[in-house]
């Protein structure tokens, strides 16, 4: 259980953020919905705020948002994963009970060079301990040589049959494969679900495959996909293809490649059916061989908030932050009407905060500006600031994080249809070291960490290059439900 004396003492720990008491966190796992809880499981490190051997942390939830620590669910233990339990996925079996299916790792050398990899189960009667199996390892043998290499199950049911499919490589070419069974035990493989063409990269990690709209969506993160102008400029994607699974063969026809995150951090995605029928999403909110300034401090990694999926008619997946988060909410300010001009700063001097949920709508039609934009975390003479600017003559969203403070720099650019529309809408979410942004209802997303000063509080909005209205300005104070959890 979480103990008080061990959180680290940290200017950057979140506020409303998924993040281990102390110590090392990357992928989402195991996200489900419970006896009426969230379960919200998580790769971790105990013993270091590096990653190392991998552990399953674990937080529940009722509201998707005030989250409660558990006990570690699973740690190495057996002969098939005494270094690691790696990521993977959970459901309620036939008879009610709490079924994890993860990979177990094993190095086969002592420099990490070589590995193999098990799928593996644990369940659980009460949502907090949790049994390995004895049927361990459920599947023990890849289905060819993937160099080891074949991990992170997600498992779902369709008709009266489970599905697993599993994250692998053959060559350079990533792939996912699929496997059938009747109770989650014996598995049956059916074959290659999807693969990389050539230009989707190496290794593909962390599959998803659910239905939203009438088709099958297939999320994964695959590892080794060459930037291509704005495009895939992180070490590692996460991005999703659309089309249909034929159960039968096991063939997934689909479209392109499209990012689902265009930011900085956002890695290894899960997503989960909840009980009002929602596909909600979380991901890691860093990046692998990113700089974390936290890790001289205790800790490294958290995972973004809770996302609504949905799919157009046109096969785009739409990213939007779950209504829940309106509980996070304290005060309030509004303001409409904002004439911006070049000329002057400091718009809104009477909001300060380093955790905010900011909704503001820019007019596309009472606009000669060539940028214009959103400023947070800036310091009283905007040496530090975090920028989110339109480029009008590009229509392009940029995510700048070049004078955020002591992490990684850079800017992220990524293209937004403003054809026909008389407004763009900016929807923010500001904690202690991150932004996560979501552009007209959830068509654009971009997600970053930043490591600002404690005291960069100022918010601003500007335009360069000519004015512009905002229409519309709401922010709002957000809660801080860690320190509630400790009261
Ligand atoms: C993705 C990943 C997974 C693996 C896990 C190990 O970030 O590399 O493929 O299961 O992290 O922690």
């Amino acid at each position: 259980m979480d103990s008080a004396n061990h959180l680290p003492d940290d200017i950057h720990r979140l506020a409303y953020h998924i993040m281990a008491p102390a110590n090392w966190i990357n992928d989402p796992n195991g996200l489900v919905q419970y006896k009426g809880e969230y379960h919200v499981f998580y790769q971790h490190h105990p013993d270091s705020p590096k990653w190392g051997p991998m552990h399953w942390g674990h937080v529940k939830s009722k509201d998707l948002v005030h989250w409660e620590r558990l006990s570690i669910a699973l740690a190495p233990s057996e002969a098939y994963d005494r270094d690691g339990c790696f990521s993977g996925s959970a459901v309620v079996d036939d008879h009610g009970v709490l079924t994890l299916i993860y990979t177990g790792n094993i190095w086969m050398k002592e420099d990490q060079s070589e590995l193999k990899q098990y799928q593996c189960a644990a369940t659980s009667t009460d949502g907090v301990t949790f049994v390995k199996d004895p049927a361990n390892p459920v599947i023990a043998e890849p289905p060819f040589d993937c160099c080891g290499h074949i991990r992170d199950p997600k498992v779902w049911k369709h008709e009266d049959q489970w599905y697993m499919i599993l994250g692998t490589r053959e060559g350079n070419h990533g792939k996912v494969v699929l496997y059938r069974s009747k109770d989650l035990r014996s598995w049956n493989y059916i074959g290659i679900a999807a693969e990389s063409d050539g230009t989707l990269g190496y290794m593909w990690e962390c599959p998803d495959l659910f239905r939203l709209n009438g088709k099958d969506v297939l999320v994964f993160s695959p590892q080794g996909i060459e930037p291509q102008g704005d495009k895939y400029n992180n070490l590692h994607q996460t991005g999703y293809l659309v089309g249909n699974l034929d159960y039968q063969t096991g063939k997934f026809q689909h479209g392109g490649f499209e990012e689902l995150d265009k930011g900085f951090d956002f890695y290894a995605a899960q997503t989960f059916h909840d009980e009002q029928g929602r596909r909600i999403l979380i991901a890691w909110m860093d990046m692998w061989e990113s700089y974390m300034p936290t890790q001289t401090k205790g800790w490294g990694g958290a995972l973004t908030i809770p996302r609504l999926l949905e799919l157009t008619p046109e096969n785009k997946l739409l990213m939007k932050p779950v209504p829940e988060l309106e509980l996070l909410r304290k005060e309030h300010d509004h303001a409409q009407s904002i004439e911006v001009t070049p000329l002057q700063s400091d718009y809104l001097s009477h909001i300060k905060g380093d955790c905010l949920e900011i909704v503001a709508e820019f007019s596309l039609a009472a606009c000669d500006a060539s940028e214009f934009g959103i400023k947070v975390r800036c310091s009283e003479d905007y040496t530090e600031e975090t920028v989110i600017r339109f480029d009008v003559n590009d229509s392009a969203v940029i995510f700048d994080r070049t004078r955020s403070g002591i992490g990684e720099e850079g800017i992220r650019r990524a293209f937004l249809d403003v054809s026909g529309k008389k407004s763009i809408k900016f929807h923010l979410f500001v904690d202690r070291s991150s932004v996560e942004l979501f552009v007209n209802d959830g068509e654009l997303a971009m997600t970053g960490r930043i490591y600002p000063n404690s005291s960069s509080n100022k918010v601003d909005i500007f335009a360069e290059g000519g004015c512009v209205q905002v229409l519309s300005w709401n922010s709002w104070k957000l809660k801080d439900i860690w320190i509630e959890a400790r009261k």
